[in-house]
């Protein structure tokens, strides 16, 4: 955002009937006739798109610089009659803004349902329309044409490389795949014989820190540069520890002539062989996986990952935190829940009782729903095409019927409509990764990999501007001030 834009954030506080007022925004459409503020009632909160000019506007003198307001809200205290008008840019009003005419009266939205926490310009969603770009591709163009690395330099310096750059960038990445040795005897094979592998690696990417003392100076750019390297090269070196630990196969060391997916394929699935050449169908899946997974604006591990990081904590312990959010069954966990559910449906013939126990309130039909879309997620669409392709290669993987009727009874079922309930990234995605070979426990780790590169794209931009540290307010309902009871009269 240049600085006009700042500037234009500021609103201004004044009386009933006021005159603030913001330069007409570049997006705002033509003005409304003159004098037609629209008031809310009682809500104490007006939407303007109006042109007010005042007492002291000298637009009246000269008609040719007309300060109109637009897209703004003018919001007014019932206590006292205070109001203040705040320009609506970027589709956001300030909470600095309304604070000023509101000191001490906080937003209640514990799910930042209606709260932007950050300015981006990483990636882009209409949730409405079902569009995501990475800074402006659309995501299907960069599926089909880019690569994960690629996508990763896109991400974390704002545009596609030039073959020299994107040459250097892999060529960095390739270098930094291996892990201390300690950390593999030491440390990943102190885990119990079954633990779960993205419990492995939320630990693993926190142990990173220990190794790296000096990602601590993350005001230093090539500090910096050297920590987002290293996390985009490990973190396919640590998934396939923590998968081979998990079910007790030897440690493949990372062959660096293999390209990124290969190598991570190599690290997963390489047996007795001297080297292991995965499908090319299968590369090419998993690097559009990689792809449609790398970033996805304000999701819950992204947030976490910056309230985290705007401690100014190192970024292995910033993308930890970001991991064991993805850890969760509502966010990254969502594949495996998939899977578990076509398994316990187990035949075309029980989906429909299936579909009608969730919409009697019984569980939650799993890959559906997000709180951005409220439309088909383009990932999902991209996925159940990439779906075919693999299946190609390894059979069909039996439980697609099931997941098809399940999305077709699930889309003429008015529960779903009307709650604008589609296919999310998840509910395909599982399907591939099954019919690949990897156990269920692996996919929130396979979610993780590529996702550490929006991590590291949002960690940069955070602290490119200066944002402060990220300290909620809440609304305090418990007892006030109380006698402490001794134990003998309670
Ligand atoms: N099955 C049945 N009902 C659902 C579902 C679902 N999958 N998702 C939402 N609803 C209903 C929910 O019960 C509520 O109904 P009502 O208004 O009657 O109370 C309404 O739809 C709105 O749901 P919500 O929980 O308020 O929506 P949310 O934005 O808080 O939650 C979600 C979004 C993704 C957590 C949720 O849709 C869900 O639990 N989906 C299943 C898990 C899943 O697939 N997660 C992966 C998300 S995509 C990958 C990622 O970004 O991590």
């Amino acid at each position: 955002m240049d600085g006009t834009a700042r500037a234009g954030k500021q609103g201004r506080t004044h009386g009933r009937g006021g005159t603030g007022r913001a330069r007409r925004s570049k997006r705002a459409g033509p003005p409304a006739p003159s004098g037609t503020a629209i008031g809310c009632g009682d809500d104490g909160i007006s939407s303007s798109s109006t042109a007010r000019p005042g007492a002291d506007d000298v637009s009246l003198q000269k008609p040719k610089e007309v300060e109109v307001v637009v897209d703004s809200v003018t919001i007014t205290d019932n206590r006292n009659g205070q109001t203040i008008e705040i320009p609506i840019v970027d589709g956001g009003v300030s909470a600095e803004e309304w604070s000023k005419l509101l000191p001490g009266i906080w937003f209640y939205d514990p799910a930042f349902m209606a709260t932007a926490c950050a300015e981006s310009s990483i990636t882009f969603i209409d949730g409405d329309r079902g569009i995501l770009e990475y800074r402006g591709y659309p995501i299907q163009q960069l599926t089909e044409q880019s690569t994960y690395l690629e996508v990763a330099y896109l991400l974390l310096y704002g545009e596609l490389p030039t073959a020299e750059q994107l040459d250097g960038w892999v060529q960095e990445i390739t270098y930094h795949t291996f892990i201390h040795e300690s950390m593999r005897k030491r440390f990943l094979e102190g885990f119990h014989y079954d633990a779960h592998p993205m419990g492995i690696l939320v630990s693993a990417i926190a142990a990173l820190s220990t190794y790296y003392p000096d990602a601590k100076n993350i005001f230093d750019p090539d500090v910096r540069h050297k920590q987002i390297i290293r996390l985009i090269a490990k973190m396919p070196t640590l998934a396939a520890a923590a998968h081979r630990y998990s079910v007790g196969m030897p440690f493949v060391y990372p062959d660096n002539s293999h390209d990124f997916p290969s190598n991570f394929l190599s690290m997963v699935l390489k047996t007795p062989e001297s080297r292991f050449e995965a499908d090319p169908v299968l590369v090419k899946a998993m690097d559009a996986l990689f792809i449609l997974h790398a970033d996805h604006e304000q999701n819950c591990s992204t947030a976490a990952l910056r309230v985290v990081a705007s401690s100014q904590v190192d970024p292995y312990s910033a993308c930890a935190a970001a991991c064991a959010a993805l850890y969760g069954p509502l966010h990254g966990g969502a594949n495996e829940a998939v899977i578990r559910m076509l398994t316990e449906i187990g035949c075309l013939e029980n989906v429909p009782d299936f579909v009608r126990s969730v919409n009697e309130g019984h569980g939650r039909l799993q890959g559906f729903g997000h709180r951005v879309y409220k439309n088909y997620d383009p990932r999902a669409k991209i996925i159940r095409d990439i779906a075919y392709e693999v299946f190609e290669v390894t059979g069909k993987n039996p439980l697609l019927d099931i997941a098809l009727r399940l999305e077709e009874v699930a889309l003429a079922d008015e529960y779903f409509t009307s709650r604008k309930l589609y296919p999310n990234v998840d509910f395909y995605s599982g399907l591939i990764y099954q019919a690949m070979g990897f156990p269920v426990e692996m996919f929130p780790v396979l979610f993780a990999v590529p996702r550490v590169a929006g991590w590291v794209a949002h960690w940069v931009e955070m602290l490119e501007h200066n944002t402060k540290i990220a300290r909620p307010r809440q609304l305090y309902v418990g007892h006030r001030r109380r006698d402490y009871v001794p134990m003998s009269s309670r």
